[in-house]
């Protein structure tokens, strides 16, 4: 049972026709509301041009601002757009000035393009990237954090809820340390915005940052950034170009005030537009109700898989998420998924060199990842349990 319309949502979504969709977590299903509010844009650009498109559409491309604003808590002017979460997160943590001997500390279920960067920052600036150890759940060891937090410490980078493997970690605990310690947090929700609430203020992040297309249903391309008020002037904007900084006349620019600092100049005006209809509908729908409902089709999912003989369900931490990975034992995980996708099942697989240093303590990738929304039914959560039944029992 659920306080949503189910029923409704789905009639809005035209894929709920076509396929199971468990497969959020790599991109959600666009409702009719996003693609009516693209396909009018796209008729504008072609019948009075790109610019003059973008200008007329000043308002609606101001109110994506205003409803990732509104969706995380925060002021239009802390948002930066981008065409995806990495870049979003690039513009931050490569901005965060580093040298020799400063420490950034970071979680062992960070996403494989952030390890990447650590790495090359590492190797640029002769800073260090220290991996703090997970507890006996799997989320993050908050104590072992805060032991680790000293005068080196120049960042905090966390995922919230990693690409894999169901966790929520404590975003709001490592918050309160990063600001005991006055220390920038750059907090990685990708797989949280539009799965559910987020309030930037009480988890205490300095930035945060979010892509379209998973939970909250918007284009692909889209991303955003949100850079709080300790962190704006603490950062080094690791480019500056025209939109993001103005020619000060002779040798100098300055940078233009809050996160629009971070963006560059060029933009999908269609897909901002895009993810404007979805942001404003998840924030509609609800986050709270979206949240109960993805969270207990997780539950359900996860509990039927784990009750299947040979079946392994390798999810961390102390509260857990929409994402449930699992094994088969004796098939081939990429059999597994494609014996899904045959039934009209979509789901995706974890790679081992993306989860780079969960794979130092864990030998589980390569998974499968089904990951429910709000809008699937029990119904399609039980056909995936009975699939992955019948593939175990044919081993
Ligand atoms: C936890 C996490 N962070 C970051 C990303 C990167 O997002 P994007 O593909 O929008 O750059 C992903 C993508 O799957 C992710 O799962």
């Amino acid at each position: 049972m659920s306080d949503l319309d189910i029923e409704g949502m789905r009639a809005m979504t035209p894929g709920c026709a076509n396929r199971n969709h468990l497969n959020n977590a790599g991109a959600a299903l666009l409702s009719t509301v996003t693609i009516a509010a693209m396909t009018d844009y796209l008729q504008r650009e072609a019948l009075i041009g790109g610019y003059e498109a973008e200008a007329e559409a000043a308002d609606q491309i101001g109110a994506t601002y205003e409803s990732l604003a509104e969706l995380i808590r925060a002021l239009p002017t802390q948002i930066a757009l981008f065409d995806n979460s990495t870049h979003a997160w690039n513009a931050a943590c490569y901005s965060v000035p580093l040298g020799s001997g400063d420490r950034i500390l970071t979680g062992r279920n960070e996403y494989g393009s952030a390890v990447l960067a650590y790495l090359q920052l590492a190797q640029r600036t002769g800073a260090e990237v220290v991996v703090v150890p997970d507890d006996d759940s799997g989320q993050i060891d908050v104590a072992a954090l805060a032991d680790l937090v000293d005068e080196r410490t120049r960042m905090i980078g966390l995922t919230w809820v990693p690409t894999a493997g169901g966790l929520v970690n404590p975003a709001a605990e490592v918050g309160r340390l990063a600001r005991a310690a006055d220390v920038l947090y750059l907090l990685d929700a990708t797989q949280v915005v539009g799965q559910f609430p987020i309030d930037v203020s009480a988890i205490g992040c300095d930035m945060l940052t979010g892509t379209g297309r998973k939970f909250l249903r918007g284009p692909r391309g889209t991303g955003f950034l949100y850079v709080g008020p300790r962190a704006l002037d603490r950062l080094d904007p690791f480019v500056a170009e025209i939109r993001s900084a103005t020619w000060a006349g002779g040798r100098s620019f300055t940078w233009v005030d809050g996160a629009r600092r971070f963006e560059t100049w060029e933009n999908s005006y269609v897909n901002v537009v895009g993810l404007g209809a979805a942001v404003r509908q998840a924030i509609d729908v609800g986050l709270d109700r979206v949240g109960r409902r993805s969270a207990a089709l997780g539950a359900r999912l996860r509990a039927g898989l784990a009750q299947i003989g040979g079946v392994t369900v390798h999810d961390l931490g102390r509260e857990k998420c929409a994402i449930v990975t699992a094994r088969v034992a004796g098939v081939d995980t990429g059999d597994v998924a494609d014996a899904l996708s045959r039934r009209g099942i979509n789901v995706s697989t974890t790679v081992a060199e993306h989860n780079q240093f969960d794979s130092e303590v864990r030998d589980v990738h390569p998974m499968v990842r089904l990951s429910p929304h709000y809008y699937n039914t029990e119904a399609e959560i039980d056909q995936a349990v009975d699939v992955v039944r019948a593939i175990a029992a044919h081993r």
